[in-house]
This record gives C-alpha cells, sequence and structure tokens, in this order.
C-alpha cells in the first residue's frame, strides 16, 4: 500500500483530451466542470431537479430530498415513474425509435440487433408473460442467466411492473443461489439451459435445479433456450421463456411506481457474515445512473458504446442496461469470454461494430497485455474514441499500455471509482473537461462530498492516506440492506454517525490538484479481478470441509487479478495432507461459493497464528501470502511458532 501512495505521488504524467474530443465533447473545460459541480454541492435540490426534469415523471415530487429520517434518505418523494418506461417508452416518439438499443453478440458468433422499438416489444412480452405466471409488483425474481438478451429484457420486464429483481452472477454455485434465494423469498426465477463461455456450453439450469430443493418460495422457473443442453424440466413449475413469453401480448403500459420502489436487490460480499442484499430504489437510481453515464462517458447518438461487464455485477446493471437505455444510446453486449476462439475477439468485435467507448476492467487490461499487442494490433480500433476502468485500482503500467496500444494515445481514460452500494460513478475525471492521471481516479462527480480523513474524522492533508467517505447522500445510493436495516446503519454511517458520513471502506489518498487516488478496501474484503469477496466466507465454506478445522483467508498482491486468495488451513489431528487435498479444498471453495471464490494459494499448517486474546494475526499471514512465491500446490506444514512469537507484541 504504501509503496503505491510514493508510486503516485511520484507521477507526474498528465494527459489532456485532444482538442478533436473536446469539440465534440458535452463539457470542453474545467471551468464547465467547476460551475456544475459547484451548483450541484450548494443547490442540490435544484441541480437534481433539473436533472430530473430530463427523464419522464407521471407525477412529479413534492421535494426532492427528504432527509428527515437519515440514513433512511428518500430522493424525489411523491413522484411517480418507472425506469422501464424511461429506458423504453420514452424513446419510442423520438427518432431513437429504431436505433439499436442492444447489439448483442454471442460467443459463437451469432448476432442479434433490437432497436428501441423491438426491446419495448419484448420486454411488454416479458412483462405480460411474467404477470400470467402470478407476479405481481413488489415480488422479488431471481435472474440467473448468461449475457443474452432476455437478461436485460427480463430486468426491463420485471422493472416495468415493479417486480423487484435479484441477479445472480451465472459464475455462482447452487449454494450461492440458495443464500440469495432465501434471504429475498423470491418467488420465480429466470434462467436459461446454459450459454456459450470458452468454447463451450456452460449450464445453468441444472446448477438452478440442484438449489431448488431448498428455495421453497420459488414456485416459477422461466427458461430461455440458448445453450441447446439437455435439461430437467419439471411441469407446474418450469416453463420455457419461447412458450411463456411468445404467445404474450406486446401491450403492457408500464406501472406508476413510488419514486421509492424497490428496483432490485444485488448481494455483495463484506467482511463478515452472510453477503449484504444492496438495495437499490427507481428514481434516485435513474437520474444518477443516466446522469453519469451522459457525462463520463460522454454519450452521443452516433455513439456504439461497449461495457465488458457481466449483467450480474452492479456495472453491467448501471452501465450495460439502465443508465445507457435512459439515454437512449446504443449498448453493446457481448455473452463470452475475451479470448474465444483467440485473444483477438474484443478487438475483433471493436472493429466488427465500430465502437466508440469501451469500458473494461484493469484485471482484464492486465491480462491483454500477457496476452501481447499483437492481438490489438491485428484490428481496426480507430473507431474508438473514448476508454474506461473500473473495479479496482489501476496500476499506471496498464494505464499507459491501455492509453498506447488500444487508445492510440488518442482516447481519454476515465478511471471511475464507485461502488454496489453507490450505485452509480462517484470519482472520475469527466473526459472532454480535465486531464487524466494515470492511477488517479480523478474529482467527485456532482453531487458527490468525497473526503479523505483520519479515523477521527480530521481532514486529511495531501500526502497522507486515509478513510474515503462520502459526506452527504446522493440520488443512487443504496436505500437499505434488504431486510437488515441496522445491518446498513452500523456498516455505512455508524462510524461518522455525527456528520452523517457514508463510509467507502476504502484508503484513498489526494494530491495537490484535489485529485483522489484510490488505495483499495481497508476492511477484510479481497478484490479479486474486480470483485469483491469476503475473507469470512470463503473460510466458512473451507471449514466446512472435514479436511479443515481453521481457516484464515487473506489477499496478496497478484500481477493479473490484483488480489489473489491465500487460504492458510490447519488440519485436524492426524490428518496429514496430501497434494491432492489442496484441490479437493479449492474444488470445495467452488462448490460452496463459485470458482471465481477458489484459493490461489492453499497452505497447510499446524495450527493457525494468534495472539494471546486468541485473534488470527492476519497481518502476519498478509505478509507471508505476500512474500513467498509459491504456486499453491504445495502440501508443507508452516511452522508460525517462532513468527507468531515475534510478532506477537505488536498485534495485541
Ligand atoms: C470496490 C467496489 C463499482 C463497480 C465494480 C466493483 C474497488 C471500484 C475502483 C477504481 C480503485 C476501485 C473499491 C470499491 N473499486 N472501482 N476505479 N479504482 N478501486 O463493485 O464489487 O461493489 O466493489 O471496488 O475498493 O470499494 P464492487
Amino acid at each position: 500500500m504504501t509503496n503505491n501512495i510514493e508510486h503516485v505521488l511520484e507521477e507526474t504524467r498528465k494527459f489532456d483530451p485532444s482538442e478533436d474530443f473536446v469539440a465534440h465533447s458535452h463539457l470542453k473545460s474545467r471551468a464547465d466542470y467547476d460551475e456544475l459541480y459547484s451548483k450541484s454541492i450548494s443547490d442540490p435540490d435544484a441541480f437534481w431537479g433539473d436533472v430530473a426534469r430530463e427523464l419522464h415523471w407521471f407525477k412529479p415530487w413534492d421535494r426532492v430530498l427528504n432527509a428527515d429520517n437519515a440514513p433512511f434518505f428518500k430522493w424525489f418523494e411523491g413522484a411517480t415513474t418507472n425506469i422501464s418506461y424511461n429506458c423504453l417508452d420514452r424513446h419510442l416518439s423520438t427518432p431513437r425509435k429504431n436505433k439499436a438499443a442492444i447489439i448483442w453478440e454471442g460467443e459463437p458468433g451469432d448476432q442479434r440487433t433490437l432497436t428501441y422499438h423491438q426491446l419495448h416489444r419484448e420486454v411488454c412480452k416479458a412483462a405480460n408473460a411474467f404477470k400470467g405466471l402470478g407476479l405481481e409488483r413488489g415480488d422479488r425474481v431471481a435472474i440467473y442467466m448468461p449475457m443474452i438478451p432476455e437478461l436485460a429484457i427480463a430486468m426491463l420486464a420485471c422493472a416495468r411492473i415493479g417486480a423487484v429483481h435479484s441477479i445472480i452472477f451465472g459464475g455462482f454455485s447452487a449454494n450461492a443461489i440458495v443464500d440469495r434465494v432465501q434471504d429475498a423469498s423470491c418467488k420465480m426465477i429466470v434462467t436459461a439451459d446454459g450459454g456459450h463461455r470458452r468454447g463451450a456450453v456452460s449450464a445453468l439450469k441444472p446448477t438452478v435445479d440442484e438449489a431448488l430443493p431448498n428455495c421453497p418460495t420459488v414456485e416459477t422457473v422461466v427458461v430461455v433456450r440458448r445453450g441447446g443442453n439437455e435439461i430437467a424440466m419439471q411441469e407446474g413449475r418450469d416453463h420455457w421463456w419461447h412458450d411463456v413469453v411468445g404467445p404474450a401480448s406486446a401491450v403492457c403500459p408500464a406501472e406508476e411506481l413510488d419514486a421509492e420502489h424497490p428496483l432490485y436487490i444485488l448481494y455483495t460480499s463484506g467482511s463478515t457474515g452472510k453477503p449484504k442484499g444492496i438495495l437499490h430504489s427507481t428514481g434516485g437510481y435513474m437520474v444518477g445512473t443516466y446522469m453519469t453515464s451522459k457525462y463520463v462517458f460522454d454519450l452521443h447518438e452516433d455513439d456504439t458504446y461497449w461495457c465488458t461487464a457481466d449483467i450480474g455485477w452492479v456495472t453491467g446493471h448501471s452501465y450495460i442496461v439502465y443508465g445507457i437505455l435512459a439515454n437512449g444510446a446504443t449498448s453493446l453486449m457481448y455473452e463470452g469470454t475475451p479470448n474465444s476462439p483467440n485473444e483477438g475477439r474484443f478487438w475483433e468485435i471493436i472493429e466488427k461494430y465500430g465502437v466508440n467507448i469501451f469500458y473494461t476492467a484493469p484485471t482484464a487490461i492486465r491480462t491483454f497485455i500477457r496476452w501481447g499487442d499483437e492481438w490489438p494490433n491485428k484490428y481496426d480500433l480507430s473507431s474508438l474514441r473514448l476508454l474506461g476502468t473500473v473495479g479496482e485500482p489501476i496500476n499506471p503500467e496498464a494505464w499507459m499500455w491501455y492509453h498506447r496500444v488500444i487508445g492510440k494515445e488518442r482516447c481519454p481514460i476515465v478511471d471511475t471509482w464507485w461502488q454496489t452500494e453507490t450505485g452509480a460513478i462517484m470519482i472520475t475525471t469527466l473526459p472532454g473537461a480535465m486531464y487524466t492521471k494515470p492511477g488517479s481516479a480523478g474529482l467527485p462527480f456532482f453531487g458527490v462530498k468525497a473526503a479523505v480523513v483520519t479515523e477521527e474524522g480530521e481532514e486529511v492533508d495531501g500526502m497522507h492516506s486515509g478513510l474515503l467517505v462520502i459526506q452527504g447522500p446522493w440520488p443512487a445510493m443504496l436505500r437499505t440492506l434488504y431486510g437488515d436495516d441496522d445491518r446498513y446503519v452500523d456498516v455505512f454511517w455508524s462510524k461518522f454517525k455525527e456528520r452523517g458520513w457514508y463510509l467507502t471502506g476504502d484508503g484513498a489518498f489526494r494530491d495537490k490538484n484535489g485529485y483522489f487516488m484510490i488505495i483499495g478496501r481497508l476492511d477484510d474484503v479481497i478484490n479479486v479481478s474486480g470483485h469483491r469477496l469476503g475473507t469470512m466466507e470463503i473460510e466458512s465454506a473451507l471449514v466446512s470441509s472435514d479436511l479443515v478445522a481453521e481457516a484464515a483467508v487473506v489477499g496478496y498482491p497478484h500481477e493479473i487479478k490484483g488480489q489473489g486468495i491465500c487460504a492458510f488451513v490447519s488440519v485436524p489431528k492426524g490428518i496429514t495432507p496430501t497434494e491432492a487435498d489442496v484441490q479437493k479444498l479449492r474444488d470445495h471453495v467452488a462448490k460452496e461459493i463459485g470458482p471465481i471464490a477458489k484459493p490461489d494459494q492453499i497452505r497447510f499448517t499446524d495450527a493457525l497464528p494468534k495472539t494471546r486474546s486468541g485473534k488470527i494475526m492476519r497481518r502476519l499471514l498478509r505478509d507471508i501470502a505476500a512474500g513467498k512465491e509459491t504456486t499453491g500446490d504445495t502440501t508443507t506444514l508452516e511452522d508460525f511458532s517462532v513468527l507468531a512469537a515475534l510478532r506477537e507484541e505488536s498485534e495485541d
């Protein structure tokens, strides 16, 4: 961490947007940003009211922000709207009617384009089909799907009728589905037989089937045929999408929903306990994702925008579907992996569709670097005008590569900091308005009061890192943790309770020009390839195996993934672990949570190092995991007794 700070302090490279870029961008100077930012802070009600009026409301609000019951904030109180209407119907009476809303490319190379008119029809049909299956306003729906248009259609159909979707990333295991479906008492699951990944069909419905015996609230399962793999269908409960959506009516007026009507739940890992169900509501989230999409990605009518995230993560919710379609832009969606059939696939797609704006993750960029410049160099990338990254800190080397090899030193890079909880981008540069600096996210977005403070809440001056806080509410913020208001208050708002600040959980520092550099999580959360995993969840998964007495999981720097997962495992007395046990445990974690949580290293030990008070010495374990290059398939038992004795003083 310290190294990282020193590194960026020394970073003197700055890149101004080209004259060409500025000539066409919404914001053209730092003064443009400053003016809007200060208005957004000095009079947030007027500012957000103006933004909201660019969208459709069935009934206007009485109040922009109601903070009477903080931190249970209400935005656009009294108003009714519908985000599905704003993403679809709003465009149908404009020249966008026949514009591509979604351009989709399947991994095998099949393609589909849905215009706004066509997407609207499909969404209406799906909404009617869901209603016909008994879905009502407020009901929760789990969605476990590959990256196919029906995923976006299902989301927009739920939003249209006021059902609350809970998307579960297609890489999660049956157990992860059970936890999430149970927590939200979902009534329906929308899935597919399978999807295409890495040149093969990866099954989804069988995983849902494995989860269903433990999901008593689920009455209906809707299955899209995509993989063509053989699956079981249970009469009365399971329905093919084409059987129910196909014949449904294409007329389905959007429900008038309260601005605070819940839109979706998305589970994210924390350092303790079960995954947190982040709850987002309708009006504020709509305004926040609309506004950030427009200015951060500088969206224009003729843009083809591509975000490579999976819709199973928040990035896909906000910046493949809601924010992008609310702007009437064209969103490209790709089903598969970047190296199928070869490492040039992403660049081929950019060339094929003339992508102008490309938004991806640092972990992907580091992978591209490893694959070699020859892949992007084979394709015509001249359509690109803007690049973005999200998910984790980007190291300046990777930033420079992205700038040089993909952006041809022509395209601004927006390094966007935000979280599942924030719903929308919070810290970034705005591409026409300001310079970028490798490794720095930039400045707060409109309406965001970001600060770096000490444990005591004192503002930290330059050169020192501290806690990143947001000093007040913003429209797209989470509203609570589903079913757990106390935990919501406790996790995010209790540390600086009197001041009413939101604790992000990240460390950051600011340079002398006010640019924020995000260091990473300060809690026991590991950021693997831009996705947050709680150490505690992985530990519980490990401990549920007979081979494990106790487990401690820590992150360590990983060249591609940002952070790797290292598990220190003590075995029950009498067991001597073998090489095969390493694989067994990795598979066990994959089964419990999903392959993304598989430890990169498993290290067996007789006992975990602990302080006199019995706390596991994580700092010691982190150092050890970071220091030693092991491949993960070593079964040597580590002896911590000496080290533990040495370090005990400092940890107590
Ligand atoms: C955590 C949020 C928000 C979409 C994807 C991840 C880290 C996110 C950046 C960035 C440095 C970043 C933070 C944050 N993070 N973007 N541009 N620079 N760190 O969503 O799973 O909710 O994770 O990702 O640590 O707290 P998430």
